[in-house]
């Protein structure tokens, strides 16, 4: 049953309301769905007026992109070694490991959708 709903689900996007709220060079996590039953958290940052998404499972070692201000008003943080992240493109600019899962972010009137 929730392969059938994940089918008839994906390709449309998850509406976050009020993110236009969200200053720039912070970040704030976002619950897509119940994380017990397959749901996603992803992390929203607002860099250089734009918002991107990000999961919030670190590539490293399933540590957790944690949300609040962003490092140096850029760069998205995983606390438990420190690595730092690039909103934009997920890339590790601190620490060596594969890139963050990256998801297709929509602003419109005030709200966001997220392909995740
Ligand atoms: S688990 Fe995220 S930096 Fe190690």
């Amino acid at each position: 049953m929730i392969d059938f709903l994940r089918t008839l689900f994906r390709g449309r996007p998850a509406l976050i309301k009020g993110t236009s709220k969200l200053a720039e060079g912070y970040s704030k996590k976002v619950d897509l769905g119940d994380p017990l039953a397959g749901g996603k958290q992803v992390v929203l940052c607002r860099v250089r007026g734009k918002l991107y998404a990000l999961d919030a499972v670190c590539p490293h070692a399933a540590g957790r992109i944690t949300d609040g201000p962003l490092f140096d008003g850029k760069h998205a943080l995983c606390p438990l070694h420190n690595y730092l992240f690039e909103p934009e493109t997920g890339r590790a600019v601190r620490g060596a490991c594969a890139n963050a899962k990256t998801y297709k972010v929509r602003e419109r009137d005030g709200d966001c959708e997220v392909w995740a």
